[in-house]
This record gives C-alpha cells, sequence and structure tokens, in this order.
C-alpha cells in the first residue's frame, strides 16, 4: 500500500479510536462519582503504524493492501485501559458493554483464564459506529484492559522476551517470568483486601 492509501484508511479508524476514549473518559467520571475512588491509572492508545500492519499481514499470508487490513485485522486502533484493581476492570467492561450503540466483536478474559506464560489482561475488540457523509459503519478497536500490575510484567515480558532467541536463557527467564506472575496476583490481591472496606468498589 501507497503512504497516501495508509493514511487515507486509518482516518476512520483514528475516529473510532477518539470516539472509545471520549466514552471511557466519560465512564470514568461517572464510576468515580458513584464510588469515590478512580478506576483508571492512565489510558494510552494508538493506531498501528504502516509497517506493522503490513508485517502483521504477511504473517497471516496475505497481501499487504488495504482491504486486506481491513478485512484480517481487528487491531488497528488499540486502546489500553490500565486500572488499579481486577474489579476495576469487571466494572467498566460491564458498564461500556450497556452502551446500546457498541457492538461486541470478541472477547478474551485473560485474567479468569491466563496464558500459559503467566500473561493476564482483558482483552475485547469493539465495533464503535462512526457517521460520515454517506451513513454510518462499525470500525474495530482492541480494548487491552490491565491493572498496573498486569502492564508491569507484561510490559516486562515484552522488552526481555521478544525477540529473544531460544538457547540463550530464554527458558529459565520464561519460568522466572510466571513466578512473577503468580507474586504479582498475590500483591494485587493483598492490597485489594487491605483497603478500607469504604474504598472497595
Ligand atoms: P495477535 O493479534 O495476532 O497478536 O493475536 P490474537 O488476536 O490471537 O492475540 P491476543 O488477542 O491474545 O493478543 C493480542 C495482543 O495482546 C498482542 O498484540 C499483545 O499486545 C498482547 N499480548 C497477548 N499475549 C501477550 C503476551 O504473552 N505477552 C505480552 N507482553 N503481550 C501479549
Ligand atoms: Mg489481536
Amino acid at each position: 500500500m501507497t503512504e497516501q492509501e495508509y493514511y487515507t484508511f486509518i482516518q476512520p479508524y483514528e475516529d473510532a479510536k477518539e470516539v472509545l476514549l471520549a466514552r471511557l473518559h466519560v465512564l470514568e467520571h461517572n464510576l468515580y462519582e458513584v464510588s469515590k475512588s478512580q478506576p483508571i491509572h492512565n489510558i494510552q492508545s494508538r493506531i498501528k503504524e504502516k509497517g506493522s500492519l503490513e508485517d502483521k499481514l504477511r504473517k497471516k499470508d496475505k497481501e499487504p493492501t488495504v482491504m486486506n487490513a481491513k478485512d484480517y485485522l481487528q487491531d488497528i486502533a488499540g486502546v489500553r485501559v490500565i486500572c488499579y484493581f481486577a474489579e476495576d476492570i469487571y466494572n467498566l467492561v460491564e458498564v461500556l458493554k450497556r452502551q446500546a450503540d457498541l457492538i461486541v466483536v470478541r472477547e478474551s478474559d485473560y485474567i479468569k483464564n491466563p496464558k500459559s506464560n503467566g500473561y493476564r489482561s482483558y482483552h475485547v475488540v469493539v465495533g464503535i459506529p462512526v457517521y460520515c457523509m454517506d451513513g454510518m459503519e462499525y470500525f474495530p478497536v482492541e480494548i487491552q484492559f490491565r491493572t498496573m500490575s498486569m502492564d508491569f510484567w507484561a510490559s516486562m515480558e515484552h522488552r526481555i522476551l521478544y525477540k529473544k532467541e531460544e538457547g540463550t536463557g530464554r527458558k529459565r527467564l520464561a519460568e522466572e517470568l510466571r513466578d512473577y506472575a503468580n507474586t504479582l496476583v498475590e500483591m494485587e490481591e493483598r492490597l485489594f483486601h487491605a483497603m478500607e472496606p469504604s474504598e472497595v468498589v
């Protein structure tokens, strides 16, 4: 795809991402009013760059065209919501899913069912309605809900193991990371239970 094709193609994904961010901020304020405790620590977002988009299509044995990107990729727009506790995530997901004009395309609960390497996160791909001159179309945005400890682990794992070849201590590091994942869960749960009952969401 050309630069021009790429920029025209991602525009509605950018719009969908902005709509979702606005909605998340509204929810954040509403939840704060109800519980007086802040559910979200921070939010990050990105649009997949042209190179990564093409690489991912090639990995899926597809020609790197915008048509294929539209058909085969659901994480062109991505939002990462970093919360304090797992409970905050479930509350947010529940209220978000109550929004009638938004569709849930895919959902994976890697908090209840962590990946075997220790990865934990709640992934949900939502379809966001984007209105333009000739009507409305849903555009997917991948949301990754994580607590700070889940994000710490995932960022470290990505930094340490990504691109690390077999046989260079990879196996030992992977085992160590699995242990830390358990330690982090325990730490987070202890902090949650250490809170005053009035602060529990
Ligand atoms: P891809 O979108 O092709 O990665 O596959 P998928 O849609 O089957 O994967 P999934 O929804 O499980 O994960 C998508 C994204 O979650 C990845 O791009 C990462 O950002 C994150 N992720 C998933 N698994 C891991 C993991 O083991 N470690 C880290 N650091 N991130 C992960
Ligand atoms: Mg994905």
